[in-house]
């Protein structure tokens, strides 16, 4: 599981986090929402320690992850993480681009390694895009590709930071498929969002994020439905 205590972030003398407590269980799937700003990113980055922290801290099966002797590599291996925009590799084929890790972090062998990307390719529906190079992809491809990239490593959670925000609208639909279709198999998410329908019907909790602060948190009933903060409510009156 994912614990963050007690989370703070400043970037300068910009207050980005301010003490942030959290914990998402495995198997579950937790949609992030809230305004450009609020420090949705943020959070992801001081989980996989992309971000170092000022104060709190955040484990992750036990391990601290901003503890000095932690192995990075190791522990972000295990969690997945899929940007608003991605730039696969443009030499490399599909197959390629997702062998990659496998091959070289994790020492697989080249049979080992294709084998490991042909079966994430499938899995989220490119299985018939193995040979093609990411420019002949569409951004909804692309997105999936990088889906399967960083599930090529095998993590246990998969971060995902709007994932759908940079594709035209058409294409949002596959990506959210797909992304329920890992929730479905019972991975472990947290997944930054602005589709409010994907949040409402695929998470098992949505946090609303305020300038730095979690403002709530809680089922989507409660969250869309019946939200206790007068500011989750006021963002979800502008956002709907
Ligand atoms: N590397 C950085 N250096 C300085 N300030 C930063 C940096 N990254 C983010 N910030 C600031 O921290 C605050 C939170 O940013 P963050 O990217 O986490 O917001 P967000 O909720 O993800 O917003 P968006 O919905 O626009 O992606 C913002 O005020 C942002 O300008
Ligand atoms: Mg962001």
């Amino acid at each position: 599981m994912i614990e963050v205590k007690d989370l703070h972030k400043y970037f300068g003398a910009l207050h980005v986090l301010k003490g942030i407590d959290l914990t998402v269980q495995k198997g579950e799937v937790l949609s992030v929402i809230g305004a450009s700003g609020s420090g949705k990113s943020t959070l992801l980055y001081c989980i996989n320690a992309l971000e170092t922290i000022e104060q709190g801290e955040v484990i992750v099966d036990g391990v601290s992850v901003h503890a000095k002797s932690t192995d990075i590599n190791k522990l972000r291996q295990n969690l997945g993480m899929v940007f608003q925009q991605w730039n696969s590799f443009p030499h490399l084929t599909a197959t390629e681009n997702v062998a990659l890790a496998p091959k070289i972090v994790s020492g697989k062998s080249r049979q080992e390694a294709r084998e490991i990307a042909v079966k994430q390719l499938e899995h989220v529906g490119l299985g018939d895009k193995l040979d093609v190079y990411p420019s002949a992809l569409s951004g909804g491809q692309q997105q999936r590709l990088a889906i399967a990239r960083a599930l090529a490593m095998e993590p246990d959670y998969m971060l995902f930071d709007e994932a759908t925000s940079a594709l035209d609208p058409e294409l949002v639909g596959e990506v959210l498929d797909t992304m329920r279709l890992l929730a479905e198999e019972g991975m472990t998410m947290i997944c930054v969002t602005h589709e409010m329908g994907f949040a409402r019907d695929v998470s098992d909790r949505v946090a609303y994020f305020h300038q730095g602060m979690m403002e709530e948190i809680g089922p989507p009933a409660q969250i869309f439905g019946e939200a206790q903060s007068e500011q989750t409510r006021k963002f979800l009156a502008n956002v709907r």
